[in-house]
C-alpha cells in the first residue's frame, strides 16, 4: 500500500521527459523574447495533438464533478479557440485517441494538469511578448487559473495504491509525454 509518495515517483520517472519537452525547439521558442505568432501557433498545434490523443480517455474516466473525485475539465475548446484566433487551420491529427485504463489515465492527468504549471509561466511571457490575453488567443495557457492542478494533486495524494497500480500510473504519464515528443519529431 502507498499513500504519499506517488507524486515523487511520478516526478522521478518523468523528469527527463519533461526536460526533453521544455527543450523541444517548438516549446523553447515560446520563451524567447523574439517569439512570433507563427511559433506560438506551432506550439498550440503540437499540444492539440496531445489533447486529441488524451482528452477522450480523460473525459471518460474523470467526468463527474459531483462524485468528490478529481474531474477533468476539457481543454480542446480553449486550444481550438486560440488556434482560430491565430487564423490557424486545424489538421487531421495523425494520432488515434488513446484508450487508457483508469490508473494509466491518472498518469495522463498528471501530465496534462502539470502542463498548466508551464502554462502559468508561458501565459505571463506571451502576454508580454505577443501582447495577447485570454480574449485574444491566450486561453489554453491561462487554464492554470481554474486551479484544477492543485485539486488533482490533493486527490492523487490521498489515493491508496498497490504497486501494480503505481506502475500503471507511471506508464500512463510516460506514454503521454511520449505522444507529445513523438509529435514534435521531424517537424519544421
Ligand atoms: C516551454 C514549455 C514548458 C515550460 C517552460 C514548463 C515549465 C514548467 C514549470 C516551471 C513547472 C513547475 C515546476 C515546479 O514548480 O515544481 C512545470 C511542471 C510540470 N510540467 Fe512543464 N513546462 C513546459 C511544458 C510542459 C508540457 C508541454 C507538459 C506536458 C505535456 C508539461 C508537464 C509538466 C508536468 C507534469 C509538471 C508537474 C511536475 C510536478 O509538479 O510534479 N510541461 N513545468
Amino acid at each position: 500500500m502507498n499513500k504519499n509518495n506517488i507524486l515523487e515517483q511520478l516526478r522521478a520517472a518523468t523528469a527527463s521527459l519533461h526536460d526533453q519537452v521544455e527543450q523541444l525547439p517548438d516549446m523553447s521558442r515560446l520563451m524567447s523574447p523574439k517569439v512570433t505568432d507563427d511559433d506560438y501557433l506551432i506550439a498550440l498545434l503540437r499540444l492539440r495533438r496531445l489533447f486529441w490523443a488524451l482528452e477522450p480517455t480523460l473525459s471518460k474516466h474523470f467526468f463527474d464533478l459531483n462524485r468528490g473525485d478529481y474531474c477533468y475539465l476539457p481543454r480542446m475548446k480553449a486550444l481550438n479557440d486560440d488556434i482560430n484566433c491565430l487564423s490557424g487551420s486545424r489538421p487531421t491529427e495523425s494520432v488515434e485517441p488513446l484508450k487508457l485504463g483508469y490508473y494509466q489515465a491518472i498518469g495522463a492527468a498528471y501530465v496534462v494538469e502539470g502542463a498548466t504549471m508551464g502554462g502559468k509561466v508561458l501565459a505571463k511571457r506571451l502576454s508580454q511578448t505577443l501582447n495577447r490575453s485570454q480574449t485574444n488567443g491566450l486561453k489554453f495557457f491561462n487554464f492554470h487559473r481554474k486551479g484544477t492542478r492543485s485539486l488533482f494533486i490533493s486527490w492523487l495524494q490521498q489515493l491508496e495504491l498497490e504497486a501494480q497500480q503505481i506502475n500503471w500510473i507511471v506508464e500512463g504519464a510516460t506514454t503521454s509525454f511520449r505522444v507529445l515528443l513523438d509529435g514534435c519529431k521531424n517537424q519544421r
